[in-house]
């Protein structure tokens, strides 16, 4: 078989949080998608155009490519060979935060290799370490002995996007390529000038470390004020006035706000470049920062009230970011897991995630304390104010590195943060 002879434009392999609204994008674009997922259950939800997880618009466009009859689906690898332009969207974990796992990559590779054919292209979507790309050329070259650039073509590709935004970023964020060879680099821009998005062709290695650096310079970002809170928690100031003093009416650049900084992107991508990297260890303490805060809020609880055994906290928030279902590698996690080494009665209310929580009235229910661990949308209105002084205990302590309710406290009394609003 060669490319001429594919029965579809494109194949994503990895139907996850990329893979699937990527796939459901080109589909509506007219192009012919074959969707592979070796998740059943995910398939399953797909066929019966059910969104699995938030994001928005996605329902329709699933419905709109179910009745276009543009997408199938497979469970099988090799299958993604039937079409000319082979995506992969698969997760890239990293190994002890200090090096990329590489194995979905590479068991998809493997499965594709023996079916591979002159024209198509392979396209890594997913985040990957510098010099992956070349690996995955070197790697088909030397199995396959096909000229990449020339008479097969690869590419990076990187997604770029925030989730919740896919379906408005994907027509606008720039999209880069960095294709092997000759020729990869102008096959894959005219796949991906299905999307309004301008194209930046560059060479594979800088795609890499343009994706990795975008993320580890949010990762950095968010560490910095989160280092502030703790060294003013230290100093008895406030971390909102100094980030205001730091930032009012200041040229020169600016400093993010505190919060939990986690998810999988956040969370790995700094290895990519740590396992190579020029100053070992910086990006470790960036990292270490940011994982320490739900300890450092922790810490600050029990400064205030002493022992927690026996005592309700409730947790507002189990997504990593705001206004997202997606719990992965999300910090309230730890500080759930480090609230009950504490003996606490920890109750938790999200509204957005698949895992099941309290009501936000049973979680608030007698609560000593509570953290908001989320900035969701749900949390930063009077109402949850309102709800948390009728349900927790009197005077109820309120820990908020979010500044929800513009308070700008980190750990405030209840009954505080009501007279200051009450002030302004
Ligand atoms: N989630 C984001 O917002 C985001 C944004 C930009 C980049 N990325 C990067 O995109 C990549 C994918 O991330 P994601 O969040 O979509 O991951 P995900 O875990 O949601 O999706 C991966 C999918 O691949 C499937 N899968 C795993 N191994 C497979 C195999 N061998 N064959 C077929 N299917 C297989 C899984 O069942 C899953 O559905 C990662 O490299 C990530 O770093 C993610």
């Amino acid at each position: 078989m060669n490319a001429s002879q594919t029965t579809a434009d494109v194949s994503i392999v990895g139907l996850g949080r990329v893979g699937l609204p990527l796939a459901l994008s080109f589909a509506d674009r007219g192009l012919r998608v074959i969707g592979i997922d070796k998740d059943p259950a995910r398939l399953q939800a797909v066929r019966e155009a059910r969104m699995p997880f938030a994001e928005t618009g996605a329902q329709a466009l699933l419905e709109r490519a179910g009745a276009s009859g543009r997408l199938s689906l497979s469970e099988r690898v090799p299958d993604a060979a039937r079409a000319r332009h082979i995506v992969i969207t698969l997760g890239t974990p990293s190994f002890s935060h200090i090096e990329i796992d590489m194995r979905d990559i590479r068991s998809a590779l493997d499965d594709l290799l023996g079916v591979l054919a002159v024209g198509q292209s392979l396209i890594l979507r997913s985040t990957v370490a510098p010099g992956t790309t070349e690996f995955v050329a070197g790697y088909v070259a030397k199995h396959r002995g096909f000229r990449v650039g020339e008479d097969m073509f690869v590419a990076h590709a990187p997604e770029r996007i925030a989730a919740g935004r896919f379906l408005e970023e994907i027509d606008t964020l720039p999209c880069i390529v960095g294709g092997v060879g000759g020729r990869s680099g102008d096959v894959v821009a005219e796949l991906f000038s299905s999307f309004a998005a301008p194209i930046v062709q560059t060479s594979p290695v800088q795609a890499e470390l343009a994706k990795i650096w975008t993320n580890i310079l949010r990762y950095t970002n968010f560490a910095l004020p989160n280092l502030l809170m703790m060294d003013c928690e230290r100093h008895s100031a406030n971390v909102f006035e100094v980030i205001d003093l730091i930032n009012r009416d200041y040229p020169r650049g600016g400093i993010a706000q505190p919060g939990l900084t986690a998810g999988s992107c956040l969370r790995k991508d700094f290895a990519f470049s740590e396992e190579r990297s020029a100053a070992p260890g910086m990006l470790l303490a960036v990292s270490r920062v940011n994982e320490s805060v739900p300890l450092f809020l922790l810490e600050g609880l029990k400064r205030r009230l002493g022992a927690l055994a026996g005592r309700k906290v409730a947790v507002l928030g189990l997504a990593f970011k705001a206004d997202t279902d997606d719990e992965r590698d999300s910090l309230s996690h730890k500080l759930i897991r480090l609230l009950e080494r504490e003996l606490a009665d920890v109750a938790v209310h999200d509204p957005r995630v698949p895992t099941p929580t309290a009501s936000l009235q049973d979680a608030l229910d007698g609560a000593a304390a509570v953290v908001v661990a989320t900035n969701h949308s749900e949390f930063r209105d009077a109402g949850t104010l309102a709800a948390i002084t009728e349900r927790a205990c009197s005077d109820c302590l309120v820990i908020d590195p979010w500044n929800c309710w513009g308070a700008a406290q980190v750990f405030a009394y209840s009954s505080e943060i009501a007279a200051l609003l009450a002030s302004r």
